[in-house]
């Protein structure tokens, strides 16, 4: 007996499941494309080490969600938690600099060891963008655009954008300076987990979700009062842009978002309809990464959306599957052989075809037939191999006596006039 199941906070994603997937992937693939962005496929394992310097050792991805072995030449290696950090890598191993500016997407899984529950998983996938080489703010509303587009496109409601900047990395240090000499002296008010953070990654205390917590924050020095001039000009013409083009956003100072690399913008698309694991969308600057990955200064940005969320929010619609258009209903030894030719014919033209393969009764394929909604059928038996030809009729239709043929096998010219007759009619 086999008892295997698969690994919590992994899914098996069956057919029926998978034609939502295919169409909402189609969707986005098409507006990729219509924004000129162009796909990078990199490993989903990767040494460790570039995750670690990557996303930043003290980050929660990094120090407790990573799956790292060792492989059997002793090397440590990670499945991918994100993919900004390999696109970089592979930007910079292949010659970055010959190319200045790129705007790339992928999509796959990614794996991070946390407690699974609706929306997350320890396999899940991402569609991510990034535009690397680009500095102006204008790249910042473009890939904002563009996320808040795709979302749209896919007709999900109740979205919000909530924005931050974080500034560069003086500004973040002369703010970190301040905060910690602060959570010095208000240590003992935080939660557990934030006081933790102190010494690790004291920005991410911002980001807790400890009511208590966030309440003596209040009173914290903020990152906002340090941005320098340059850092707050940037912000601001960021935010009237987003206005000018009504893309509708929150200010959220707290946003501080899980990962280290980021600069100025970053942001966040959460749905009220999501529960708890609310953010479809998180991204932002990474002005100093490639640099400190060993590339030329080079500044980037960059989103992913977590793609079960987005099926998650989805609607019903995108759940329906094209209908066939023509079943082949064949019995016989000759009328098999003819009806594979038959069916290997058909897949030249644009449609959906399927070839009963039961060798069952011809009232049984018509069932069958019936059952799946096929637009047309064709019939053959051994009367019509033996005469060379085959019947082919529009199918679950009052009419369907009317639009019969009998067609020779060899004579595509009637087959092609029947199609076009009987199942393009609607798109010619
Ligand atoms: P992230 O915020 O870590 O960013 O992940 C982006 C999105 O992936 C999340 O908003 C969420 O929708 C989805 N996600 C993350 N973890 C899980 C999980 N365990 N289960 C299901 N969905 C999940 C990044 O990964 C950055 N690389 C984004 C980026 C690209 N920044 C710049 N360029």
């Amino acid at each position: 007996m086999n008892n295997f199941k698969n690994l919590r906070g992994t899914v098996d994603l069956l057919p029926e499941q998978l034609i939502k997937w295919q169409n909402v992937e189609k969707i986005i693939l098409e507006q990729l494309f219509r924004a000129s962005v162009k796909e990078i496929r990199t490993p989903i394992i990767e040494m460790t080490e570039l995750f670690m310097r990557g996303i930043g050792e003290a980050t929660d991805v990094v120090s407790k969600e990573m799956y790292t072995f060792l492989d059997r030449g002793e090397r440590s290696c990670t499945l991918r938690p994100e993919g900004t950090a390999s696109v970089v890598r592979a930007l910079i191993q292949n010659g970055i600099s010959t190319k200045p500016s790129q705007k790339l997407w992928y999509m796959g899984p990614m794996f991070r060891y946390e407690r699974p529950q609706a929306g997350r998983q320890r396999q899940f996938h991402q569609l991510g963008v990034e535009f690397v080489g680009y500095e102006s703010e204008r790249s910042d509303i473009e890939i904002i655009t563009l996320a808040w587009d795709i979302l749209e496109k896919l007709g999900i409601k109740d979205l919000n954008l909530e924005i931050n900047t974080l500034g560069d990395q003086t500004d973040r240090s002369n703010f970190q300076k301040a905060f910690l000499k602060w959570l010095e002296v208000n240590k003992n008010y935080l939660d557990l987990d934030s006081q933790k953070r102190i010494d690790k990654n004291p920005l991410r205390i911002l980001d807790t979700k400890n009511v208590k917590t966030k309440k003596i924050l209040e009173d914290a020095p903020r990152l906002f009062d340090f941005l320098s001039e340059g850092s707050l000009e940037r912000y601001s013409t960021i935010k009237e842009n987003l206005k000018l083009i009504k893309i509708p956003f929150f200010e959220n100072f707290n946003l501080v978002r899980g990962l280290d690399y980021y600069t100025h913008t970053a942001f966040e698309i959460t749905s009220g309809a999501l529960g708890s694991q609310a953010t479809v969308c998180g991204g932002g600057r990474y002005d100093n990464l490639i640099r400190q990955m060993g590339g030329p200064e080079t500044p980037a940005i960059g989103f992913a959306i977590g793609l079960e969320r987005l099926i998650l929010l989805s609607g019903k619609d995108l759940e329906k599957s094209r209908e066939t258009d023509i079943y082949i209903v064949n019995k016989g030894v000759h009328a098999e052989i003819f009806a594979m030719e038959l069916s290997r014919k058909l897949r030249k033209y644009d449609l959906k075809t399927e070839l009963d393969l039961s060798r069952g009764s011809f009232s049984k394929q018509f069932k069958k037939a019936n059952k799946i909604k096929s637009k047309s059928i064709i019939v053959i038996g051994d009367d019509e191999a033996s005469n060379k030809e085959f019947v082919i009729r529009l199918f679950n239709n009052e009419n369907s006596e009317n639009q019969e043929e009998r067609i020779p096998i060899l004579d595509n010219i009637k087959l092609e006039h029947w199609i076009n007759k009987n199942l393009f009619k609607k798109t010619l």
